[in-house]
């Protein structure tokens, strides 16, 4: 079955600097006939978790949004890319309520799906926004792809990013060892199937 990427731009601009990055990724994985979807959040209106808990019973998040349009893709996608505009060296705010509710909802295993984050902005803070976001996937063990630098493309107004030569060979490297990745997991999987998991043990130490 051909593999499936999905990319998450957390920009409210759907042709912004964030979206010149992730499409010098969807090139390579087109040259090795992966698919990619890319959904745009930033743009939307999206709220945060009200820790309901409604989820832990319906495996779906109770404001019924893009969050669980989304979930069904994630489930069925190799590899997953989140992308973010830095702001105030952090990571757009409406993406980080999305991450949150889509990790917490969505009950599937996440095991082996490769993931790779990569912060956009004009100056400073794009290392810490690109930590921010690895958290989602180092939870739900996913492997967290790498490529040659801390993966970030540098520009202010739209379209400066596409004169950032280093931040889109960074991007190339990216998508390249993801393929790479995605790849020898299958193959993995075929091989070996997944690690075998313990029942979690949850404690919050205080007992
Ligand atoms: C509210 C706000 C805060 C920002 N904070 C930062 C920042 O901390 N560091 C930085 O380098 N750029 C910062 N920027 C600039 C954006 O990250 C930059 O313009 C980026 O290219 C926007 O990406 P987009 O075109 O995909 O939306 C900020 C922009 C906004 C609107």
């Amino acid at each position: 079955m051909a593999m499936k990427v999905l990319m998450i731009n957390g920009s409210p601009h759907p042709n912004g600097n964030t979206a010149t990055a992730l499409n010098e990724m969807v090139k390579i994985f087109n040259a090795h006939d992966i698919a990619t979807e890319i959904v745009t959040v930033g743009n939307q209106n999206l709220r945060g978790c009200i820790a309901c808990r409604a989820c832990t019973k319906t495996g779906k998040c109770v404001f019924d949004d893009l969050v669980n349009a989304t979930a069904p893709q994630f489930e069925q996608a190799d590899a997953v890319v989140v992308a973010s505009p830095v702001y105030y060296a952090s990571a757009n705010g409406t993406l980080i309520s999305f991450l949150d509710r889509l990790f917490f909802s969505a009950k599937f295993d996440k095991t082996m799906k490769v993931g790779a984050s990569i912060a956009v902005g004009r100056r400073g803070g794009l290392t810490a926004t690109y930590d921010e976001l690895n958290k989602y996937f180092a939870i739900a063990g996913m492997p967290i792809a790498s490529g040659q630098y801390w993966n970030g493309v540098h520009g202010r107004e739209i379209g400066e990013a596409s004169q950032d030569a280093e931040g889109l060979q960074q991007m190339r490297t990216l998508a390249n060892n993801m393929v790479f990745l995605m790849k020898s997991i299958a193959l993995g999987k075929e091989r070996y199937g997944l690690p075998v998991r313990e029942t979690p043990t949850f404690t919050n130490f205080v007992r």
